[in-house]
């Protein structure tokens, strides 16, 4: 089979246009169902029109493109990402995953190749979870992967999932109509930046993703009591902020010298009442740890839960430690990866199998098909950052990859 190629200044002059769409000073704000989501996900749907895709959206918010494949009724080769962003994140997290695939598509036209089977580009709803901290939206959705807390869940402002989804031409009520058997799909295939330093320290243009790692992600409230700064004695008080950053601490000791978990982070935090003269009553904390192996996460899980009983204890605040989700690890597929690094090799790009830190629409998507990534390098391992930043020769390798590992696939499988 002959090498293909993308078009390169095509790839990279999307990823400019869609890195336009919520970008501000302090980075891209494309949060996901914010006017700059919305416009960002307008944008890949007109590409893909112009593409000849046939282009639905589910009832998840899921943007799906279709190309028709050559014989019959074959299940799809399907490939994606997300165009959603972290508060302050950057241009290549998501938008090179699905820019990626669109440009696979306007390659294969170009080619006038018509594949076996139908190739499929997904734009997964609210992969990040910022807003709801329901992350991989879309993608359980697809999976049929959803909990309760998915249909219930509720934004700060007051505002349900259920009526922003609405707005991006979803259904709650019907959200299960999302759902996909296994079977409609024979593969799915993520490029994606790696969010980490690995390929660019070590000069490898290509990383053959091994695993994608689970995540624990918890809401902590500490209450405490609110009262005067100047005139409640030292040890008269039950000080919120206190207990808190104890419990900060604490969930870097699980990771850390306890060596519990993979990573440990508290990312999030809110004060009530905020003001320098008060003592502090209430603190809200977004917790995570991550592990490719569950079970460490769930000790780590337990020991979070008897050392937010110790500190409680010792500084008289209540601490209420509530399980927000448990994304699953995945594996890829091994005969996948193979075809990964035999579609670097015939483009002459050395590659290396890697770990995934980071989560992905993939590993939702694991539950009904194979899937395989491919990471490309992050300068100075950069991610969920204005400073992300991915070369558009690194962005075009990428892509390349995704071309030829298509082809391959289809070629392949029956
Ligand atoms: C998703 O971007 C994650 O937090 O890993
Ligand atoms: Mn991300
Ligand atoms: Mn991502």
């Amino acid at each position: 089979m002959a090498v293909a190629r993308v078009d390169p200044q095509r790839l990279n002059g999307t990823l400019e246009s869609l890195g336009n769409i919520g970008s501000t000073p302090e980075g891209m704000q494309r949060i996901a169902f914010s006017p700059a989501d919305v416009d960002g996900r307008q944008f890949v749907i007109d590409l893909m029109q112009q593409a000849g895709l046939a282009v639905r959206v589910d009832t998840a918010g899921n943007v799906i493109a279709r190309r028709a494949g050559r014989d019959g009724e074959r299940p799809a080769i399907a490939m994606g990402s997300h165009v959603d962003t972290v508060p302050s994140g950057g241009r290549y997290d998501g938008a090179v995953g699905v820019l990626g695939a669109i440009e696979v598509v306007r390659s294969l036209n170009d080619l006038d190749v018509v594949t076996r089977h139908p190739v499929e580009v997904l734009v997964f709803t609210n992969e990040e979870g910022t807003r709801y901290h329901r992350w991989l939206f879309g993608s359980r959705a697809m999976a049929g992967l959803l909990e309760p807390a998915d249909l219930e869940a509720v934004d700060s402002e007051g505002v349900s999932m259920a009526e922003r989804l609405k707005a991006i031409g979803g259904d709650m009520v019907r959200v299960s109509e999302a759902g996909r058997q296994k079977g409609e799909l024979c593969a799915y295939l993520e490029l994606h930046i790696e969010q980490g330093p690995v390929l660019h320290r070590s000069g490898i243009p290509v990383g053959v993703v091994t695993g994608i790692t689970g995540r624990i992600v918890f809401d902590v409230r500490v209450i405490g009591a609110a009262n005067h700064a100047g005139t409640t004695p030292m040890d008269a008080r039950k000080d919120a902020l206190l207990a808190a950053s104890r419990l900060i601490q604490a969930v870097n000791d699980i990771a850390t010298s306890e060596g519990m978990c993979r990573v440990g982070t508290v990312g999030m935090m809110t004060v009530a009442p905020n003001a320098v003269n008060v003592v502090p009553g209430e603190v809200g904390l977004g917790a995570e740890f991550r592990d490719i192996d569950v079970k460490r996460l769930e000790d780590a899980e337990r020991r979070l839960n008897e050392v937010s009983q110790q500190i409680a204890a010792a500084t008289g605040a209540e601490i209420l430690v509530k399980r927000e989700e448990l994304g699953q690890s995945a594996t890829t597929s091994g005969s996948l990866q193979d075809m990964v690094v035999a579609a670097a090799q015939r483009l002459g790009l050395d590659s290396r199998p890697i770990p995934s830190g980071a989560g992905h629409d993939a590993q939702a998507m694991a539950a009904i098909t194979d899937i395989a990534m491919v990471f490309v390098p992050s300068v100075d391992g950069l991610s969920h950052s204005p400073r992300e930043y991915t070369t558009p020769e690194a962005c075009a390798d990428g892509a390349n990859v995704l071309l030829n590992t298509l082809l391959m696939i289809d070629e392949s499988l029956d």
